[in-house]
């Protein structure tokens, strides 16, 4: 399909270890590899009337950056922001900053999880929150942001 390019900018941003999906503790975080979901997430976006830009970074400051970056240009961000979910005030506050519509993804169910993983810095500044669903995740929060910008939700 070929891209319009006025479809509006989802930014998918993925933190730390991440590039190490497929081969890290697949009984957690599944088979796939980030170069997959990205695929995924490339085809479904496209019947959505969506144009995405898919990165991934161990750097704290290199999201933080990346998140900057979308304000007044991206429509919506889905973010997997990895390990930093439980630490980064620096990505709550980027998150605030940039007033882009924001879905926080993780593949496994932080809530099931270590104690320090329940809680989470993205979710102060996130419209809502997909966990446990694996790589499908990322799908249903292109879907929440598709409806979001056309101004079919309710939040
Ligand atoms: C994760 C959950 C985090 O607690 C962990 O540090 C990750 C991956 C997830 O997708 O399930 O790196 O964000």
């Amino acid at each position: 399909m070929v891209k319009n390019r006025l479809d509006p900018i989802i930014s998918i941003l993925n933190g730390p270890n991440l590039n190490m999906l497929g081969s890290r503790q697949p009984e957690l975080y599944g088979k796939e590899t980030l170069a997959d979901i990205e695929a995924a997430c490339r085809t479904h976006a496209a019947t959505l009337g969506l144009a995405v830009e898919f990165s991934q970074t161990n750097l704290e400051g290199e999201l933080v950056t990346s998140i900057q970056q979308c304000r007044g240009r991206a429509a919506g961000i889905v973010i997997n922001a990895g390990a930093y979910t439980h630490t980064s005030v620096a990505i709550l506050d980027a998150l605030l900053a940039a007033e882009v519509p924001a879905i926080e993804v993780h593949l496994s169910n932080i809530h099931q999880r270590d104690s320090f993983r329940h809680h989470s810095y993205v979710a102060k500044a996130a419209k809502g929150m997909i966990c446990g669903l694996g790589s499908h995740g990322y799908i249903l929060a292109l879907d929440a942001l598709a409806r979001l910008i056309k101004g079919n939700a309710e939040a």
